[in-house]
């Protein structure tokens, strides 16, 4: 039975290029290939869910332009519900220039745009929608306050809430986060937000149950291509890697954020949850793009029967 998942997040026009090598300051590269592309996390793991299946609803901010009136078009065209998508005249909508290098590594910048504009009442506005959902998504590309705003109001409506504290901000503080369900960091932001080392699966590991011990129900830590680990009270899980060449890693860490999402309200099954997710963010890694590359249940289930028996 699909899950309701509602996102209050980010919405942004990927503008990625494909390149060779960075220019150095003053110097002039030529690139080989330009894209534009629907992006952004919140809107990224909202389409991923919504390809998945779930019913998704999203509370976020365009700009008074041209993109503001395509992410508007894109997240119907999803099936997503887009009753608390709102306008900000005479901002722009968020944009990313992206760089993606011959290997699939990533480079973003973040212009926030409408998104700053993201507000606690925008959340109250929606707490019928919210309310209503199985699980609330959140990043950190919207203003801080609206997002602990909504993880205080969500533990009160007993709404279950995952947080991916991306991108990485030194000053989050973790005794805010106290009411949160699932803390979703990679590595870096584990580091930032623990003040501990991250350099090895041992710190990795102490680290995340740091973040357990000062009150956060469970951390997801995501490895890229080492898979993820998933640490609560009781201890931590390593979740495999599925191996793949990649193309383009842009958005993968949120093709599993909205695909963990999407197979917990399904299943309420934690770990399968996990496996599920590394599988969907190894596919999209293979396809160039962010949401472009997230794959409908259809196409996932192919890419799963197409794995080896162990992955
Ligand atoms: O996580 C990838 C996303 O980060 C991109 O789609 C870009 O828009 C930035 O928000
Ligand atoms: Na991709």
């Amino acid at each position: 039975k699909p899950g309701r998942i509602a996102v209050v997040g980010s919405n942004m026009v990927d503008l990625v290029t494909y390149i060779t090598r960075m220019p150095a300051p003053g110097e002039t590269v030529e690139a080989p290939d330009f894209e534009i592309g629907p992006g952004g996390k919140g809107a990224n793991q909202a389409v991923a869910a919504a390809r998945l299946g779930s019913q998704v609803a999203m509370v976020t901010k365009v700009g008074g332009d041209i993109f503001g009136e395509n992410t508007r078009r894109n997240l119907a065209e999803q099936g997503i519900d887009t009753t608390h998508v709102g306008t900000v005249p005479g901002k722009s909508s968020g944009v990313a220039p992206i760089f993606v290098d011959p290997q699939g590594e990533n480079s973003i910048l973040i212009v926030k745009g409408a998104n700053a504009d993201l507000s606690p009442a925008d959340v109250d506005a929606a707490e019928e929608t919210l309310r209503a959902a199985d699980l609330i998504l959140m990043q950190m590309e919207v203003p801080r306050e609206t997002v602990l705003h909504t993880v205080r109001r969500a533990a009160e409506w007993g709404v279950r809430t995952i947080l991916n504290p991306a991108p990485a901000a030194a000053d989050l503080n973790v005794d805010d986060l106290r009411d949160l369900s699932f803390l979703v960091p990679n590595e870096s932001e584990l580091a930032l937000l623990s003040g501990l080392p991250t350099g090895s699966e041992e710190e990795i590991e102490a680290a995340a149950r740091s973040l357990i011990a000062r009150g956060i129900g469970t951390v997801i830590v995501t490895l890229g291509g080492r898979g993820a680990r998933l640490v609560t009270g009781e201890g931590v899980v390593r979740i495999p890697a599925v191996r793949v060449t990649p193309v383009d890693t842009t958005g993968a860490g949120d093709a599993f954020i909205g695909a963990f999402a999407h197979f917990l309200a399904a299943t309420g099954d934690v770990e399968g949850a996990l496996t599920q997710a590394a599988r969907y963010a190894a596919h999209s890694v293979t396809g160039r793009g962010t949401q472009k590359s997230y794959a409908t249940a259809e196409v996932f289930a192919d890419f799963c029967r197409s794995l080896p028996p162990s992955a």
